[in-house]
Order: C-alpha cells, then sequence, then structure tokens
C-alpha cells in the first residue's frame, strides 16, 4: 500500500464522520506493519467531550483487534490545510511507537510525513511510569 493510497482510504472514511456541531470532517487510515489498514472519523457527541478525533477511533479500532505495530497513520480534514493531530492524538500515537510515520495530507499527491517525536517532543511514556515508586 502506497502513502497515496493510505490517504486515499483517509478521505474514504472521512465521508463518515459524524460532526453535526463542528461541521468539521475528519478521516484517518492507519497502515500496520503487516500491511492491514483500519480508518476512523470523528465522531461527535451532544457532551462535547465525549467526542473522539479520527486518529483515535482508528487506532482504538486497530489496537481492538489485537494490532499494535503501527507502520503509518495519513489524516486528512476538510480544509484546505494539513490537519495534524490534537495533543490528546499525538499521546495516543506515541503510546503505540515513537517511529510511527504521520502523514499529513491535503490531498493524495500534497502530503508532509512528520514523526511523533516530532510532534510531542519530551513526552511523558511508559518509561516515566517505571521510574515511579507507588508513593512509598
Ligand atoms: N478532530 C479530529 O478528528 N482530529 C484532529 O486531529 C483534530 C480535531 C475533530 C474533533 C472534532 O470533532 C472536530 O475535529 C473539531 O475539533
Amino acid at each position: 500500500m502506497t502513502y497515496e493510497e493510505l490517504i486515499e482510504k483517509a478521505m474514504e472514511a472521512k465521508q463518515n464522520a459524524y460532526a453535526p456541531y463542528s461541521g468539521f470532517l475528519v478521516g484517518a487510515a492507519l497502515l500496520t506493519k503487516e500491511g492491514k489498514v483500519y480508518t476512523g472519523c470523528n465522531i461527535e457527541c451532544a457532551s462535547y467531550g465525549a467526542t473522539n478525533c479520527a486518529e483515535r477511533t482508528a487506532i482504538f479500532k486497530a489496537v481492538s483487534e489485537g494490532e499494535r505495530n503501527i507502520e503509518a497513520i495519513a489524516i486528512v480534514g476538510n480544509s484546505d490545510e494539513y490537519i495534524y493531530p490534537c495533543g490528546i492524538c499525538r499521546q495516543v500515537i506515541m503510546e503505540f511507537g515513537s517511529r510511527i510515520k504521520i502523514i499529513v495530507a491535503r490531498s493524495e499527491h500534497d502530503f508532509m510525513i512528520h514523526t511523533i517525536n516530532n510532534l510531542l517532543p519530551n513526552s511523558f511514556s511508559f518509561s516515566n511510569l517505571k521510574k515511579t515508586d507507588g508513593g512509598l
């Protein structure tokens, strides 16, 4: 699967976005190291805080199916701009691998690739938790 094809999958997923409050449609498509694709869209809720972003929808679908080896995730929005993952999604992306390629796309032919270390520097991660003494 090429990055162009992955971006197309994200565009298809965007069509399922449920965003009646913001009107901001987002699609994501995640590629596993084995070549499987999981897609996601944003899903809003009248209780706004319950909203789930497209990226987390895709990641949670993959992880809940037993997939943890994520190669790349492509993200598209319904604006002319590159749509970057929000802070919460960056943390979730970090959870599943610091080498995931984050593809922000305006079209199949117009995209940029980032790493999570670049988008979430000096992050909190599992390695910090190992250092705790549990409050003793
Ligand atoms: N949203 C995403 O799905 N992904 C992002 O990276 C940024 C924001 C959604 C959440 C909400 O439904 C809408 O965009 C506006 O914030």
